[in-house]
């Protein structure tokens, strides 16, 4: 570009236009709130404001987490449980597709609920619904998760034979139950559907046997984790401080969307019983991470949840690597969209077109390190301000003498979803310590390296790491024995090199 149109376009005009109208975060009112009715998240980019959350200045208090294996999901979402917590005494149900959260739940004296390891969930509990509206709600689970929309006839003989299960247990279709009455199962319907075939008088015996063979999948022993009477209490779960639900242990995809679809109609409808309330903040949080089509399809409740927007006070968070697993309305809806390191351009593509952010942030989007984040809020007046800035670090706990080793940003996408490759590595600070001396690695470059790791907040990247220790001059073979005896791939390895290079 030549000067003279330099000069044109930084005329005093344009230039106080551009910082006027389009500062590059929102205003610090709307960014730092009262701490004691607010969730502290980090520290922005540009400006350096301690950024609060709060969903009284938001559209709802549902968000959305999306990022790279490792980026630092689950790490945002716990901090931001933690904080609830203390600061709003807020409960929170994680719905644990894969067991990641069970450990720190643990830890943290939550509750752990484990279906497919002596928990069980009775699909046809009413939880203080009505039996009818319990049918529907069944139906639509399997709209969802089976072929059943295909087959109207099909369709017609189970919702039929649900209700009649109801009916045979002496409930009354259109009025919330009163007592304790035993709900029905799903065995009872399917032995209903069989009576029926048995009797040979009706038309289409096939669409019979097609019907009881689907429902079947959901009852038959040893895999009747939602056959059963319940094990575990739903009213009860949602005011019981952390609670992870773990899903790990059943035996798919099908049987996790089930159990996460049903608990969050559960959730949905003591959320519309409830209603709105005085008191201050979040009285719960659901956690969906990595919940696939119950996440995806529209007919889910998580879907419900977010249009339902604020006025129950339970909040959403729907985290996923896959950003394209996450239904775009509520990618559009959800108040706060908390973006972490991103790859893939289709996804970037999706996510920018949901929320329209600039080409800049796009481009930090792609350069973010583990635990930063770029932060989309909307507000509920409207905005002369950009909405999406940049956090430098999700500020959480971690533990003090443990370095994490990430590997994520060298592994290609299909190496990102494998589950059996590990994606980052922990080292006890003395362990990394002996092993350098261990390596006659001089005093000075291990005080060097490690004061370098911490400075990074002890957590680096493969290629970080190994920058390091070429900074304090180990020797190239050295730094390679070093990371495989770490268990780290030659593959791994010469990747971590060769971009250093
Ligand atoms: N803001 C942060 N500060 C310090 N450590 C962090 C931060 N974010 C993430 N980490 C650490 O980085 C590692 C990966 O983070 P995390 O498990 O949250 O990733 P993830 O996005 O949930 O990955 P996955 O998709 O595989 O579940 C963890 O060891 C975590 O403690
Ligand atoms: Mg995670």
């Amino acid at each position: 570009m030549s000067l003279i149109k330099i000069q044109k376009i930084m005329g005093n005009e344009l230039a106080k236009r551009t910082f006027i109208t389009r500062p590059p975060e929102p205003p610090y009112e709307l960014l730092l709130n009262d701490p004691t009715d607010s969730i502290f998240i980090g520290i922005t980019r540009r400006f350096g404001v301690p950024f609060t959350w709060t969903f009284n200045t938001l559209t709802n208090p549902h968000l959305s987490v999306v990022g790279i294996t490792g980026s630092g999901k689950s790490f945002f979402v716990k901090t931001f449980l933690i904080r609830a917590s203390y600061v709003w005494g807020t409960n929170a149900i994680i719905i644990d597709w894969a067991g990641e959260y069970k450990g720190w739940v643990k830890q943290s004296g939550g509750t752990i609920v484990s279906f497919g390891k002596g928990d069980y969930l009775n699909l046809m509990d009413l939880a203080g619904a009505k039996p009818i509206d319990r049918v529907k709600q069944i139906m639509n689970s399997l709209d969802i998760l089976t072929d059943i929309s295909n087959f109207p006839e099909q369709k017609r003989l189970t919702s039929e034979a649900i209700e009649q299960s109801y009916l045979n247990a002496g409930f009354i279709m259109a009025s919330v139950p009163v007592g304790d009455r035993d709900a029905p199962t799903l065995k009872d319907v399917v032995g209903l559907l069989e009576e029926k075939l048995q009797e040979g008088t009706y038309q289409y015996p096939a669409e019979l046997e097609n019907a009881i063979y689907r429902l079947r999948q959901f009852s038959r022993e040893g895999e009747d984790y939602f056959a059963q009477k319940s094990t575990i209490d739903l009213d009860r779960i949602i005011r019981s401080g952390l609670v992870a639900i773990d899903l790990s242990g059943l035996p798919d995809e099908k049987f996790r969307a089930l159990a996460a679809l049903f608990i969050l109609q559960t959730l949905k409808e003591k959320m519309r019983l409830e209603g709105w309330s005085a008191a201050k903040g979040l009285k719960a949080i659901i956690v969906l991470d990595e919940a696939w089509k119950v996440a995806s399809d529209e007919r889910s409740d998580a879907i419900t949840i977010i249009r339902e927007g604020r006025k129950y006070q339970f909040g959403l968070i729907v985290a996923s690597q896959n950003p394209t697993d996450i239904n775009e309305a509520i990618f559009s809806n959800v108040g706060t969209n908390i973006i972490l390191k991103i790859k893939f351009q289709k996804f970037m593509d999706y996510i920018q077109g949901s929320l329209n952010f600039s080409q800049f942030i796009r481009g930090e989007i792609g350069k973010l390190g583990v635990g930063q984040a770029a932060i989309d809020l909307s507000f509920q007046t409207s905005q002369q301000f950009p909405s999406t800035f940049i956090i430098n670090r999700i500020v959480g706990e971690v533990p003090l003498d443990v370095y994490t080793i990430t590997l994520a940003d060298l592994l290609t996408e299909n190496e990102l979803r494998d589950l059996s490759i590990q994606k980052e590595y922990s080292l006890e600070k003395p362990f990394l310590r002996s092993k350098l001396i261990e390596s006659e690695v001089n005093t000075d470059a291990i005080d060097g390296i490690m004061s370098e790791l911490d400075a990074k907040n002890r957590l680096v990247d493969l290629r970080e790491f190994v920058r390091i220790m070429l900074g304090q001059r180990l020797q190239r073979e050295l730094v390679v024995s070093f990371l495989r005896s770490s268990g780290i791939s030659d593959q791994l390895i010469t990747r971590a090199f060769s971009y250093g290079e």
